[in-house]
């Protein structure tokens, strides 16, 4: 049995095999309606979210199986103290599939090593988010055409972002990276960045400090530089750079579906 609890569960020829199907997935007309037919997934949330679950539950229901959406846990049984391992053990019964996201970095191996089922961690705390960097490396294959060779900034929660541990594990290498936090200047950097990334500051984790892209910043961003952000946004992002040619993270968020549904296909051996 396959977990993704980290990216580097899932190697390059994987990752390539994965975006040629996503390809596919682009088109309605090539997306196989049947090809989850009588599966279930289960999407269990211990954190709120909007893209994640709302992605792999329309993923799944594309490809014509069935999802149970746990999305607020507090009225679970875990509102009266049941642990992970019960909860995973538990839904297993019900299920082919677990998404999920936990408070804890950790969380998502602790119940991969009690499940029954595949584990797709979709967040642990502050540790990876495994398929946003699939996601997030698609958009920037298909945007600029390479994943090597790139100027990256990765600006904003750099301790707490787990959007970046897992990204950066993979761009680090073929990569120039610079790690920009909410107390630097992203100007000097901009002129030269093939790729923004930008994140919120997680005050629920207890991070501080403050930034945001400023119209100077646009003025002397490099023109072909894209704009990512893996979402929600907060101040950090004002909705003005929506409009720059440089954004796209709408992009970003819509490739979550046919990442999503590429994944839950390779999945489909697992059951
Ligand atoms: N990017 C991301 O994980 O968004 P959600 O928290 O809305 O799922």
């Amino acid at each position: 049995m396959k977990h993704l609890i980290s990216i580097d569960d899932i190697g390059p020829d994987d990752r390539a095999a994965l975006f040629q199907v996503a390809d596919k997935l682009i088109h309605p007309t090539t997306i196989l309606k049947k090809d989850m037919g009588g599966k279930i997934l289960a999407n269990v949330f211990y954190e709120p979210s909007t893209r994640t679950s709302t992605s792999f539950h329309s993923a799944m229901i594309k490809l014509g199986g069935q999802v149970i959406a746990i999305n607020e846990i507090n009225y679970s049984s875990v509102a009266k103290g049941e642990n992970i391992e019960d909860t995973i053990k538990t839904i297993g019964c019900y299920s082919d599939l677990i998404v999920l996201r936990t408070k804890n970095a950790g969380d998502a191996a602790k119940a991969a090593e009690v499940s029954s089922v595949p584990i797709i961690n979709a967040g642990d705390g502050n540790g990876e988010h495994p398929t946003q960097t699939l996601l997030d490396l698609y958009t920037i294959y298909k945007t600029k055409k390479t994943l090597q060779g790139l100027n990256i900034v990765f600006a904003g929660d750099i301790d707490n972002s787990r959007t970046i541990h897992s990204l950066a594990k993979v761009v680090d290498k073929n990569n120039k990276v610079v790690y920009c936090d909410t107390y630097s200047d992203l100007s000097p950097h901009l002129p030269t960045a093939d790729v923004l990334y930008m994140t919120r500051v997680q005050r629920e984790r207890g991070s501080e400090g403050t930034y945001q892209f400023t119209k100077q910043h646009a003025k002397v961003i490099n023109k072909e530089c894209i704009i990512m952000h893996p979402f929600p946004r907060n101040e950090e992002l004002p909705q003005w750079v929506d409009s720059l040619p440089n954004s796209v993270y709408f992009k970003q968020i819509q490739n979550g579906l046919y990442i999503r549904m590429a994944l839950l296909l390779t999945y489909k051996g697992e059951y």
